[in-house]
């Protein structure tokens, strides 16, 4: 097995962030796929925290090559103060960095537009909570092809008219949507900004594809990190309430460019309950005290807006149709240890929608809200052991907890994280094996 596609099993915030770190130990490249900087993992290094968006977990391993896919959409300021901070610790200092010449740039336009429409939509409760990054803006242009990609920046003529023509089309819909259209100096130092990005940048672009590829055929093992998670997916999630870029595992051979049969496993991280950012329907959430029990617990704010995360229980249906999207191979099992100390932990097996039970989330949104779940119960387990190397390892009900998910899910597990640390961890199979 050498290359591996790791993916959020439900709707981000999974704890990819130490999994993809564990991994990271086997792997030669690690690639970022989807999205921008919309994700946010938090990684420890000698004590010190180091939050990324953009530049993969892989960073904390010297010497591994960390590629940005085609498929991402890049803000160029983020990505710079990122590889400064990592400078800063002795990291990316190999030429380690790969950005995708083919990949999006993000501009100041993308994320005014974001923030107009998600203050308008507000007005009538009908916004997304997006994370205001600019990544659906971005994502528009993309598909009307009138989008800035990373090679355009080193192209002064090019760029100019490409953000001009771009400007001129958004400020009639920048003015209705109540916002203030940019001025004429504006708009130039947008240009300048991007063409000084472009020159700091050019040292770290190149041809993403291609490397991976290369990387691919000559048997080295390459990891693909997912941001986000599969019910997010902008065909498969629960649209609209999901991100614009296509968060399941398919969406690595797209962004990365390289054919589906060059992947030989998919890991699902999943964890132990469930969050979501967000508008959207959550079927297990849970409200008051519950829910913010949980939030205290896990420590559930988002990494990139600091928002509040919406708790809940783990959700079966939703675990399943994640898997099916993705053909996960295997399962990683997250942040187990908070629900340590609830005196009970419930689990949503089925989804009851007008008197049928299902299995799976229906396609419509609103199905979805207003599903019932189908609970079973688990008494509390209290501290679980840090030196579990074993489910065997672990108290009854948190071994029935596991054994239970994995074969409702119907995909095995891989690793059981019991603790943040990294020795905290039951590793079952090695997917690199
Ligand atoms: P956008 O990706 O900023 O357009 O946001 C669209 C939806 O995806 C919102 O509900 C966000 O909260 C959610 N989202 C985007 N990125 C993440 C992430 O990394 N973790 C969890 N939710 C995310």
């Amino acid at each position: 097995m050498s290359v591996v596609i790791v993916v959020g099993a439900q709707w981000g915030d999974e704890g990819k962030g130490k999994v993809v770190d564990l991994f990271t130990e086997r792997a030669d490249v690690v690639v970022r796929y989807g999205g921008g900087a919309n994700a946010g993992h938090t990684l420890v290094i000698d004590g010190q925290k180091l939050v990324t968006h953009l530049v993969p977990s892989g960073v904390c391993h010297p010497g591994k090559s960390c590629v940005l896919g085609d498929g991402m959409v890049i803000d160029p300021q983020t990505l710079l103060e990122e590889v400064a901070q990592c400078q800063s610790r002795g990291l990316l200092s190999r030429g380690e960095l790969l950005v995708g010449l083919g990949a999006h740039v993000i501009l100041p336009y993308h994320k005014l537009l974001d923030g107009l429409r998600e203050d308008r939509s507000a007005k009538t409760g009908k916004a997304i909570g997006t994370t205001r990054r600019g990544i659906g803006p971005a994502y528009e242009a993309k598909a009307a092809r009138k989008g800035v990609r990373v090679r355009d920046l080193f192209k002064p003529a090019r760029l100019r008219e490409l953000v001009a023509a771009n400007v001129d089309e958004l400020i009639p819909l920048i003015a209705h949507l109540g916002g203030t259209p940019p001025t004429p100096a504006e708009v130039e130092r947008w240009i300048e900004d991007a063409l000084g990005y472009g020159r700091a940048l050019s040292p770290y672009t190149g041809d993403a594809s291609r490397h991976v590829a290369h990387a691919v055929a000559s048997g080295q093992h390459v990891l693909f990190e997912g941001a986000q998670g599969c019910l997010l997916d902008l065909d498969h999630g629960t649209y609209p309430y999901v991100t614009s870029s296509s968060t399941i595992a398919a969406g690595a051979c797209q962004s990365a460019g390289i054919g589906p049969t060059a992947i030989d496993a998919v890991v699902g991280i999943t964890k132990a309950y469930a969050t979501r950012v967000g508008a959207g329907p959550f079927p297990t959430e849970l409200h008051g005290d519950a829910g913010d029990r949980l939030r205290k617990a896990g420590n559930e704010f988002g990494a990139t807006t600091g928002r509040p995360r919406r708790c809940g229980w783990l959700d079966i249906p939703a675990l399943r149709m994640g898997a099916r999207l993705s053909g996960m191979t295997s399962l990683a099992l997250t942040k187990l240890d908070v629900l340590a100390e609830l005196p009970e932990v419930s689990v949503c097996v089925a989804y009851m929608v007008d008197g049928k039970e299902l299995d799976e989330p229906p396609i419509d949104p609103d199905d979805i809200a207003r599903a019932q779940p189908v609970y079973t119960s688990f008494p509390g387990w209290g501290k679980l052991p840090s030196d579990a190397r074993d489910v065997t390892d672990l108290p009854g009900p948190a071994r029935a907890y596991v054994e239970t998910i994995e074969r409702m899910a119907g995909v095995p597990f891989c690793l059981v994280s019991v603790g943040p640390d990294r020795s905290e961890t039951i590793r079952l199979h090695d997917p690199f094996a």
